[in-house]
């Protein structure tokens, strides 16, 4: 498939008509004043892209993982850090609900996460549980008709604002992921508390933060899925969550990419447009055949996401992601070079560019991860 459906063009239309309109306009502003953009949110959610994949009867738009990055790429072209907010509420949240939850789980928490009424975050990460998820110790026990969790999360995307939090906990930490239980948090719960706010690097206008867990009574209802198999849902959580990250990446690149295009045209040096020295050319070149190429394989995965090959769909979830955050780093990198002096400036948007590629390579997964759930699946 090398064009998209119609009906994803047009998705991918009203996202990029929006995006640029009314998102590009304040990038710049919000990520200097490292705002939230809970308005854009609020519109976002009325558009329908808070919950892209969860059916009508939910909610939610009922679109297809392929519709969902496309727009996503748009939003993210405009800015990353409203793109990685919609990302998390759309894969990381809504997505192991409705994939995990029971009927009465889906019904209570889908059509507010949806429709915006709700924000939704994502805990796994704790300060010795990153890349070796399993190693969780956030410590869950079961009291009457509630687990009682203990401990602390780190990291964690939208935190601070958020309504709903799929969080996990371990029933037996010596026996690693095989304790671990997912959780539907209402982080209005006595013992939810959000700890230190994080001053990042990059996508500065997304909200990220610590959680702490003291004597949280989650009640039963709220387990996900079965008891102690909340690993295996927080890693097919991860493989759509990775296909919204490579999405965020394309949507970094392809912005970096037509800002170099046009300063390398407009730049004169030595008399003549830079864009006429094959140093430039060269640069342009790699940069457009990187992300033609990790925009197919993003295209190839959520396409294979929403088949039945799960395994098959988290291969080429973890290359997308692989591919695209690469290519982000190196088109933003490439972009900034092109700029020389002002893309080392704040004043220009390659700054923030650089800034916000940064994490793609590292959250959702750090390119070293990709490449083990990759390369197991040839060496095994
Ligand atoms: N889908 C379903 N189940 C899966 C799976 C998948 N994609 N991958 C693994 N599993 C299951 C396995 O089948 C196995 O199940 P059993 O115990 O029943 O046999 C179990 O999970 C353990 O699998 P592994 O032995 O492969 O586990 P591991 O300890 O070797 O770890 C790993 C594998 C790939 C390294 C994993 O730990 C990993 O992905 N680490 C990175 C974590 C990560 O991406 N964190 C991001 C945090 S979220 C974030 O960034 C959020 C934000 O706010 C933006």
């Amino acid at each position: 498939m090398f064009e998209l459906p119609e009906d994803v063009q047009q998705i991918q239309q009203l996202a990029r008509d929006y995006a640029r309109k009314e998102i590009l306009p304040g990038s710049q502003a919000r990520d200097h004043a490292h705002a939230f953009p809970a308005a854009i949110v609020a519109e976002l959610a009325g558009m329908g892209f808070m919950g892209m994949m969860v059916p009508e009867a939910y909610g939610g738009a009922g679109l297809s993982t392929l519709a969902y990055v496309v727009a996503l790429e748009e939003i993210c072209y405009a800015d990353a850090s409203v793109g990685v907010t919609m990302s998390v509420n759309n894969s990381l949240v809504c997505w192991p609900i409705l994939a995990n939850g029971t009927e009465a789980q889906k019904q209570a928490f889908l059509p507010d996460l949806a429709s915006g009424r709700k924000l939704g975050c994502y805990a796994l990460t704790e300060p010795d549980a990153g890349s070796d998820a399993g190693a969780q110790r956030t410590r869950a026990t079961l009291d009457g008709d509630a687990y009682v969790l203990n401990g602390s999360k780190i990291w964690i995307t939208n935190a601070p604002y958020a309504q709903v939090c799929v969080a996990y906990a371990n029933l037996a930490p010596e026996e690693r992921h095989k304790g671990v239980c997912a959780f539907i948090i209402d982080t209005a719960s006595p013992g939810f508390r959000v700890g230190k706010l994080e001053d990042k690097l990059g996508i500065t206008s997304s909200a990220t933060s610590e959680l702490i867990f003291e004597n949280l009574r989650v009640p039963r209802a709220n387990l996900l899925g079965a008891e102690r198999r909340g690993f295996g849902i927080a890693m097919a959580t991860l493989d759509g969550g990775r296909i919204g990250i490579a999405a965020q990446a394309l949507g970094i690149a392809q912005r970096s990419f037509d800002l170099a295009v046009a300063h390398a045209r407009q730049r004169m040096a030595f008399g003549k447009p830079i864009a006429a020295n094959q140093a430039i050319q060269w640069m342009i070149a790699d940069m457009a055949t990187r992300i033609e190429s990790a925009r197919l394989l993003t295209w190839r995965a959520a396409i294979t996401k929403d088949g039945s090959d799960t395994a098959r769909a988290s291969h080429y979830c973890s290359m997308a992601k692989l591919a695209a955050s690469e290519t982000a780093n190196f088109c933003a990198d490439k972009a900034l070079q092109i700029h020389g002096g002002y893309g080392y400036s704040k004043e220009y948007e390659v700054e923030r560019l650089f800034r916000d590629a940064r994490i793609t390579t590292l959250y959702e997964g750090t390119s070293e991860i990709q490449r083990i759930v990759i390369s197991r699946n040839y060496l095994g």
